[in-house]
């Protein structure tokens, strides 16, 4: 862990990204990002409003053009591979905002994440029995949905297709301070599931928490990666990003 020019590769990254810029317009926002996702991880990339967090996530699912750099999944090259075609290398995204249709109850939620998958009832009951509460709730209609229970069906929905590594920009926001850690063991629960995480996140603290690395973004560049535990031993990341301690 340290201060970073070069980011070190990990063995057996099952998403890599090498070298991202990209941006909007005339606005560059990413300035040659790299991270990694082994199979069965979690992995949370955090930074300051404005780093280019979320822009990170979405060149990786494509929702942004790469204007340099390449993103890999299983080795295979991806960067030119079409959102919607995706879910076939096994790439999941849950949006921060506007991840559920509000109208449409849980289960047909699940339905629509579920559209591309051949066997999708049997898929959505493996979900069911992975987040019991959206079993209970599954007639409901998802605006009825607490917050926590909207973020857990906005991570199921993606699940549908079963991919290897999901990605997923603030699952605790919004959410009240009780409930984040809550958010937190969805997570947990979606690994469990043998999906990987990548995640954005604010509550910095809690989500290395449960996750195995970090990556510290700042102004669209790595600053620091590491262990999660030695993220949040440093000194130099808790005096820059974590703020103070809350314990
Ligand atoms: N749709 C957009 N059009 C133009 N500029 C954008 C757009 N979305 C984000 N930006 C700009 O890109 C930069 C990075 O934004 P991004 O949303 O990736 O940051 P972030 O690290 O996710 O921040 P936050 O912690 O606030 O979510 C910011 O300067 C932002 O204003
Ligand atoms: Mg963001």
């Amino acid at each position: 862990m340290g201060d970073i020019r070069r980011v070190p590769r990990v063995d057996d990254a099952l998403l890599s990204a090498r070298g991202v810029e990209t941006g909007y317009g005339d606005l560059q926002v990413l300035h040659g990002v790299d991270l990694d996702v082994r199979r069965d991880e979690i992995v949370v990339v955090f930074g300051p409003n404005g780093a280019g967090k979320s822009t990170l996530l979405r060149a990786i699912y494509r929702l942004l053009p790469l204007w340099a750099g390449s993103v890999t999944v299983d080795g295979t090259d991806v960067s030119t591979v079409e959102t919607a075609d995706l879910v076939d290398y096994g790439v999941g995204y849950v949006p921060q905002t506007a991840n559920v249709f509000p109208n449409l109850s849980v289960s047909e939620n699940l339905d629509v994440g579920g559209a591309p998958v051949a066997d999708s009832s049997r898929r959505r009951a493996d979900l069911y029995a992975l987040f019991p509460r959206l079993a209970e709730r599954s007639n409901q209609r998802a605006s009825t949905l607490s917050g926590g229970e909207r973020q857990m069906l906005a991570m199921a929905r993606a699940l549908m297709t079963d991919p290897d590594v999901l990605l997923v920009d603030e699952p605790s926001a919004g959410l009240a301070p009780q409930l984040v850690e809550r958010a937190f063991d969805h997570v947990q629960r979606v690994r469990e599931g043998g999906t990987a995480v990548l995640m954005v996140e604010q509550n910095v603290r809690a989500a290395l928490g449960i996750a195995d690395r970090g990556y510290v973004l700042d102004v669209g560049e790595n600053r620091f990666e590491g262990p999660a535990a030695d993220l949040l031993a440093s000194d130099a990341v808790r005096d820059l990003y974590l703020g103070a301690r809350e314990d």
